[in-house]
């Protein structure tokens, strides 16, 4: 049942993936792995009513909250480090110095003393701006404004930057983004540059071409897809993406700078637990930053499991910060492959597509699905972290693939 025929192809795709550093990437050491943390957006997106709805409207009360269940919960043990702010947290208007500033109502101490209190935590501050002349929300942007925004987020402690692209033309981007980059930069202070620049693009025209080692040269991460939403038509959509420009998105993956598809919806509502973690595996095997948008007061135990799962925390943290490759897809089953450290280990998945029947049997040769080297392999299977053993290319793998779902193994080569 796997096509071999298109075994060349692979073989001599991963060996590009392993060679992937073209250029060089915003020099800010930040980003040197995938950025871990969280975010508002999807799960409390433009909630301002404070009044009410205090436990889940965009204020600083939330965010200390979720700095504490970070720091107190094993999260930030396991990588997660950034508490990031989304839309909605400025005040409708500039101050007489033309300086941003937080709803006063929502932030109360100002945003000072939010990234103090954050960084007390030993975790990290991301705040949300938009190149345009307004936010998408509609508060104010930071067009003819840049500069001073960057010293006010310096000043203030940020250390990531989501800089969005609405109420601008997309076209300006390749110079208001930049432009950004190098005000960050004159700050002094080593901001996280998070950019929707080739997301502007795409919205524009989706044949503009877009330059990804310019947009590595200036920002660590970037997001280039339409928003995830929590449903898992979403999650394919984004694979898909990927998948169709797979050759292409390789060759920018790599320490400094990666892809972002987006928030990491693992503990949200709309998606079944099988379908969560076929998202974490995926966003693992694209190096993605893994920025969770979900309530750490109130999560289910799986779902917590899950996002503190070292295995795959491992494959999307791994140094070599590759983009996996897809080596087929095949009745709606896709097989991806990941290098990884020591050099010649893989990580694999199997990504399914298909929401009906009892799941995809998959019966091969280890060789067939990317373990060719005679010294063999020890694997494990990541959901569970169940030791699969040792796998030489022609012992027989015997697993089933569930709907909606993936199968995740780490192969490392043994010496
Ligand atoms: C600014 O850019 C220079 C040159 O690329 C780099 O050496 C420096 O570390 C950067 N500083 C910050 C704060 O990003
Ligand atoms: C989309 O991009 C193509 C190629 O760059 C261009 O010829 C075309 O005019 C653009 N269309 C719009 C609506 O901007």
């Amino acid at each position: 049942m796997i096509p071999s025929r298109m075994l060349l192809k692979w073989m001599h795709m991963l060996l590009l993936a392993g060679l992937a550093v073209l250029c060089s990437s915003l020099d800010n050491g930040l980003a040197r792995t995938p950025p871990m943390g969280w975010l508002t957006w999807t799960r409390f997106s433009c909630n301002t009513e404070c009044s009410l709805d205090p436990d889940f409207c965009i204020s600083e009360k939330l965010i200390m909250q979720m700095a504490d269940r970070m720091a107190e919960d094993g999260y930030k043990d396991a990588g997660y480090e950034y508490v990031c702010l989304d839309d909605c947290w400025l005040a409708t208007e500039r101050d007489i110095f033309h300086r941003l500033q937080p709803d006063r109502k929502r932030f109360p101490h100002g945003m000072k003393y939010l990234a103090d209190y954050v960084h007390s935590k030993g975790l990290k501050l991301g705040i949300y701006e938009d190149f345009g002349t307004k936010t998408c929300a509609g508060f104010p942007g930071s067009e003819f404004y840049m500069e001073l925004d960057a010293q006010t987020f310096a000043e203030w402690g940020i250390d990531l930057l989501k800089f969005d692209t609405c109420h601008s033309d997309p076209r300006d981007n390749k110079y208001g983004y930049p432009a950004m980059s190098l005000y960050l930069n004159k700050t002094a202070r080593p901001i996280l540059f998070s950019c929707e620049w080739p997301y502007g693009e795409i919205q524009l025209n989706a044949s503009l071409q877009t330059d990804y080692g310019t947009i590595r040269q200036n920002c660590n991460v970037w997001r280039n897809f339409w928003d995830v939403t929590d449903n898992f038509n979403s999650i394919k959509n984004i694979v898909n993406f990927y998948g169709k420009n797979n050759v292409l998105f390789q060759k920018y993956s790599a320490p400094g700078g990666f892809f972002d598809p987006d928030q990491l919806l693992v503990g949200g509502f709309g998606m079944s637990h099988y379908q969560q973690r076929a998202q974490m595996a995926m966003w693992a095997m694209f190096s993605a930053p893994l920025i969770m948008s979900n309530d750490l007061r109130d999560i289910p135990d799986e779902a917590k499991q899950l996002l503190l799962n070292k295995y795959i925390l491992s494959v999307d943290q791994d140094p070599l910060g590759a983009m996996a490759t897809k080596v087929w897809e095949f009745s709606g089953l896709q097989l991806w492959v990941k290098p990884i450290v020591p050099q010649g280990s893989l990580a694999i998945v199997f990504f399914n597509t298909n929401n009906f029947g009892s799941g995809t049997p998959i019966v091969s040769a280890a060789s067939d699905i990317g373990m060719t080297d005679p010294k063999g392999y020890q694997v494990t299977e990541v959901f569970k972290g169940t030791d699969m053993g040792t796998f030489m290319p022609d012992t027989k793998l015997n697993i089933r693939v569930f709907p909606d779902d993936a199968y995740m193994m780490i192969c490392k080569i043994l010496s």
